[in-house]
Formats: structure tokens, sequence, C-alpha cells
């Protein structure tokens, strides 16, 4: 299974799924493309080996314009499933529908809660108990596609949005190494709309 991963920053989880994808694994990181030329990631991926695109934003440049040319970038390395791991910006349908049932995304929420941004400092605002993250299929409305797998966190009373973050980014290294192989394994996919997991729905 060819994985291309799509970044904007640190790379974390670009890291924990390139180490998740050992001999064991049918699956290969075979680039990472970033919208920012400065991410971290980046440097993650040259220490493994692994081919890189920039794709940086034009002044005046419209969403589609922009994901034409990200689309070419990601054709050229024949995915077979697009990983978007703190990907920060939005896709065009159009993108989004190409790789319809291809396309995995992160979200640091409990979702359906909490789309969009800023989502730890909305939980403590909100006294939740718990929070987390969650891995789904990317459609076409932002951060709410059929929900794959979660991981939750507790939230402490003094938890900053800072020490909260770090506490679910961990469980994230954890949860979309394993959606990659579940993927890569065929036993992940898309049908009418569900996410389902060796024929059961999740
Ligand atoms: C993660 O918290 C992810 O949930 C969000 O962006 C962050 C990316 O972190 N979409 P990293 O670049 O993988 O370290």
């Amino acid at each position: 299974c060819r994985v291309l991963v799509l970044i904007s920053g640190n790379g974390s989880n670009l890291q924990a799924i390139i180490d998740g994808c050992d001999d064991n694994v049918q699956a290969e990181v075979v680039g990472v493309i970033s919208n920012n030329p400065e991410a971290y990631g980046l440097i993650r991926a040259h220490q493994n080996e692994i081919d890189t695109s920039c794709v940086i934003a034009h002044q005046d440049e419209t969403r589609s314009e922009y994901d034409e040319r990200l689309l070419s970038a990601i054709e050229q390395y024949q995915p077979d499933l697009v990983v978007l791991a703190g990907f920060m910006r939005i896709l065009t349908d159009e993108l989004v529908m190409r790789f319809e049932g291809k396309m995995l995304n992160i979200h640091p929420s409990l979702l359906p809660k909490y789309t969009g941004l800023h989502t730890h400092q909305r939980a403590i605002d909100a006294k939740d108990v718990e929070h987390g993250a969650s891995v789904h299929f990317v459609t076409p409305k932002l951060d709410s596609g059929p929900v794959i797998l979660q991981a939750k966190v507790p939230v402490y009373e003094d938890d900053t949005a800072e020490v909260l973050a770090e506490r679910v980014n961990e469980q994230e290294h954890a949860i979309y190494p394993l959606v990659v192989k579940w993927f890569s394994q065929q036993r992940l996919k898309m049908q009418n709309g569900a996410a389902v997991l060796d024929g059961n729905e999740l």
C-alpha cells in the first residue's frame, strides 16, 4: 500500500506512521507533501529517505487553483492512501471526492464534538472530563466524515490547552498507525458513507 502523507508542521503523526510501517506491515510512506516549507516533518521525511514536495500557496490564488496544483503533486506518488496529518488547509470538495474512501484525517477531538480549530481550549472551557482524538475518512464536510477510531484522555482541572494537546498527541501516535495498517490490510473501507472494519460498520 503506497501511503502519501500531507503535513504542515511538526509531523509527529507522520513519524508515528513511518515507525508503524515496519516489516510486518504492507504499507510504505512513499512521499510527504507540505504546504509549509519550514515544516519540521520535512526533516523527518528526509531522515527516513522519503521523497518530499512542497506545494506553497501563491498570493491571489483561489482554493481550486491551489488544489489543482496539489492534486498534480499527489498524483506523482500514485498513492493508494492519502493521510492528512496536521495538514492545515481545507480541501475543495473536488479534491476530497477524487480520493473518496482513500483519504484519512486525524482530528484532535472526540468527534462529532469540536470540529474546526482550538479544540483543546474548547474542551477545557466546556469543563469536559474527557477529550481525545479521532481518525476518520475525509468527506467534503469538514471534520465530519465517518469516524474509524478514537482515543480518549482525561482532562484535569489545571490543564492548559498545551498540556492537554500533548496528552492527546501522544494517543494520536497510537491510533493513526493502527488505522493505516488496517487500511493496508484491506480490512478497512468506506461503504455507503460509513466506516467498515472486517465487514462490520464502526
Ligand atoms: C495533531 O494534533 C492533529 O490532530 C492535528 O494537527 C496536529 C498535528 O501534529 N490535525 P503533528 O504535526 O503530527 O505533530
